[in-house]
């Protein structure tokens, strides 16, 4: 392909996926699968790769991320991001406008409101319709530049397709993980064993602080935007900004509302005090904003905060209830959590009957006794939780809480890790919540995606001792599957061939079905492309795992210990027997150019555009070879930022030639 023949290419694949990005994200009218976005992606991916120096500025692969910042560079607000006043009460409110009558004179203003938002603030500057810069609040007048993180938020757009835009203007929002898909992240952490979080707000602010920008965009970021700034956006009024941020492809939440006076506030403050429950993302309370932006103006700002504008916090709705006990309940990993059993209640729209106590420090922290009135809230999380004791109601006989020694379900002593919150119960082979557990796990859909058995089917082939461990459910006979309720011979034959079926998983998905303990789907995929098979990965070393992409001291471990363990290997050879896919077959990269012509390379250290397997295979599909270890023979070392030195060392005493990512992608124009 010629560099025109690729420009053309890149443009109009750009255009289609930018299409079809809006249709999704901003729109929610899809037109195609995701499976055929993803390959549009591919392609350009792919294609970008081979011309480097034809990717555009906007490119929409940049939302894949793969960048990897070390430390984010400090940078000053042009305007400083100051926080809101908070008012708690329709009194207090009534102060405020009472504040904003007097200060504009008796003039007519009017108000628009809209959710105060629970995520973390950014600052966005846009030059030229570029996004070039992204911000967080810092302490107000200097914060994070976090622009390779904020990109892969696919609703927020990297160029403005706008004529009359300014040259440069700044809009501010918030960025957030919507709920259900923070409920997904914590379902997916559990699964594999690590602790999960505590709310999606902290979860997003960890989330835009990431390291890896491929990790953020994983993690599904979103972000509504709500404050337009600069000196020549030529609006008159915050509505008007507002329509202007919809206008230009932000996204907006269509929950605001102007409204004439304070009345028509309050009742805008009634409305949403229920229904903001039901929203995509958490919320906290109501914005009151001046609409008029001369206005604003003249009411000016104290040191902390605009005098035209002020927040209205909602209560957390919160009722007292009995706690009649404390139940324990173990995971697949062992993790046990502890859930107050209440008096039944209503709150906020439901009956609440039980919350989780997360673990023992929660209930030393509330000093909880049994039998003590608790309060219980239903904040932004969707599992209620118990936030105090109503110690007024304390009945002096109340006995405290002695946390359970041993295992609910087995008996086993539990244990509980150095600097780990959970206690575990250690048998893992033995107790039926895990062995149940670990069968659920490696049926789900990214695993052997065995959609024909359920979590009842399960539990009845457990119990009747047909199943106990995932290799189990490939000796099944029909006869094993009629013995359970309500199944007839086809839904025997059903269960069957979807077991059969799960065959032909690929291998990453074997890998994370094992339930090896911390890897999770992303880890799995990097082992099974940089190990190839089960073999391999069964005999690497600690220091070899390190070696692998993603592969902490945490995993690494977890790995080698998985692999020790005889029952392990038993059930692994099992699996092979049965046809399981060991063999991680990578499709046969394209190659795209010989411009690497047989040089062979070492990579070391952390890249400014690649990840490391992406180098790799950009490496190969380019002619070149992947060299693991530094010899005379190699041609180049391909140094990225934090190489140890002893690498370089060696490469110079060898007359190894280094080159910099930079030199590297000029080699692969040439
Ligand atoms: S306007 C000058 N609008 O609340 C203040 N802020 O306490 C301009 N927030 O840091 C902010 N939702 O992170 C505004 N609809 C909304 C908001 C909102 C949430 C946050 C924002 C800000 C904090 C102020």
């Amino acid at each position: 392909m010629t560099s025109a023949e690729a420009k053309n290419n890149i443009k109009e694949l750009t255009d289609q996926i930018n299409h079809h990005n809006t249709l999704y994200y901003q729109k929610s009218k899809p037109e195609i699968s995701d499976y055929e976005f993803d390959q549009l992606l591919e392609k350009l991916i792919k294609l970008e790769n081979e011309f480097p120096e034809l990717r555009l500025p906007d490119s929409p692969t940049q939302r894949v991320g793969g960048t990897i910042t070390k430390e984010f560079a400090t940078v000053t607000h042009q305007y400083p991001m100051l926080s809101l006043g908070n008012t708690y009460s329709p009194e207090e409110l009534t102060d405020f406008d009472g504040r904003v009558a007097r200060g504009l004179d008796g003039d007519p203003y009017e108000y628009f409101c809209e959710l105060k938002f629970d995520g973390v603030s950014i600052s966005l500057t846009y030059e030229e319709g570029l996004l070039t810069r992204a911000v967080t609040r810092g302490d107000g007048v200097r914060g994070d530049d976090v622009t390779n993180n904020i990109k892969t938020i696919r609703s927020l757009p990297l160029r403005i397709r706008s004529k009359k835009i300014p040259h440069r203007f700044e809009v501010r929002g918030e960025v957030f993980l919507p709920k259900d898909v923070f409920k997904q992240i914590n379902k997916e952490r559990e699964d594999i064993g690590e602790e999960t979080y505590a709310n999606a707000r902290n979860t997003a602010s960890g989330t835009v602080k990431m390291q890896d920008s491929a990790e953020v965009a994983r993690r599904k970021l979103d972000c509504y935007l709500y404050y337009l700034l600069g000196e020549d956006n030529q609006v008159e009024t915050h509505s008007e900004a507002m329509n202007k941020l919809e206008a230009w492809g932000f996204k907006v939440s269509p929950t605001y509302r102007q409204c004439k006076n304070i009345t028509e506030v309050l009742a805008y403050i009634q409305e949403w005090e229920k229904k903001r429950l039901d929203l995509p993302l958490d919320t906290d309370g109501v914005v009151i904003k001046v609409n008029s932006l001369e206005q604003q103006e003249r009411l000016g700002f104290t040191a902390k905060s605009p005098r035209w504008a002020i927040s209205y916090k909602y209560k957390a709705e919160s009722i007292s209830t009995r706690l009649n006990g404390i139940t324990y309940q173990v995971g697949r990993t062992g993790a046990v959590t502890p859930v107050a059993e209440l008096e039944p209640v209503f709150l906020a729209g439901t009956t609440v009957k039980r919350a989780s106590l997360h673990n023992a420090n929660e209930i030393a922290r509330l000093d909880l006794r049994i039998g003590d009135f608790v309060f219980v809230e239903k904040g932004g999380e969707i599992i209620p939780k118990v936030t105090a004791v109503d110690l007024d109601k304390r009945d002096s006989k109340n006995k405290t809480v002695k946390y359970i020694t041993h295992c609910p379900e087995c008996n086993t002593a539990l244990i509980r890790k150095e600097g780990e919150a959970n206690h575990y119960c250690p048998n893992e082979k033995g107790c039926p919540p895990q062995i149940k557990g670990k069968i659920e796990h490696f049926i789900q859909r990214k695993a052997m995606d065995i959609d024909s058995l359920g979590e009842q089917t399960i539990r009845q082939l457990f119990e009747l001792g047909l199943v106990k461990s995932p290799a189990d459910l490939y000796d099944l006979k029909k006869d094993d599957l009629l013995k359970l309720e309500k199944v007839k011979e086809k839904s025997a034959q059903n269960m069957l061939a979807g077991i059969e079926q799960s065959k032909i998983q690929p291998f990453e998905n074997v890998l994370f079905g094992i339930g090896i303990r911390y890897v999770g789907k992303t880890v799995a995929e990097k082992l099974a492309r940089y190990f190839k098979t089960m073999t391999a990965l069964s005999q690497a070393s600690y220091e070899q795992l390190l070696e692998a992409p993603e592969v902490g001291e945490k995993i690494a471990q977890s790995v080698v210990e998985f692999f020790k363990d005889k029952e392990n290997l038993r059930e692994i050879a099992r699996l092979e027997t049965s046809g399981l896919q060991f063999e991680s077959i990578q499709k046969e990269k394209e190659k795209i150019s010989n411009h690497l012509n047989d040089q062979s390379f070492v990579i070391s250290g952390v890249f400014q555009n690649y990840e490391r397997d992406q180098l790799k295979d950009t490496i190969i599909a380019n002619g070149g070879k992947v060299l693991s270890s530094i010899s005379g023979k190699l041609n180049y070392l391909l140094a990225g930022d934090n190489m140890g030195p002893a690498k370089r060392e060696k490469a110079e005493k060898l007359g190894v030639k280094i080159i910099s990512e930079q030199e590297f992608e000029l080699m692969l124009k040439k």
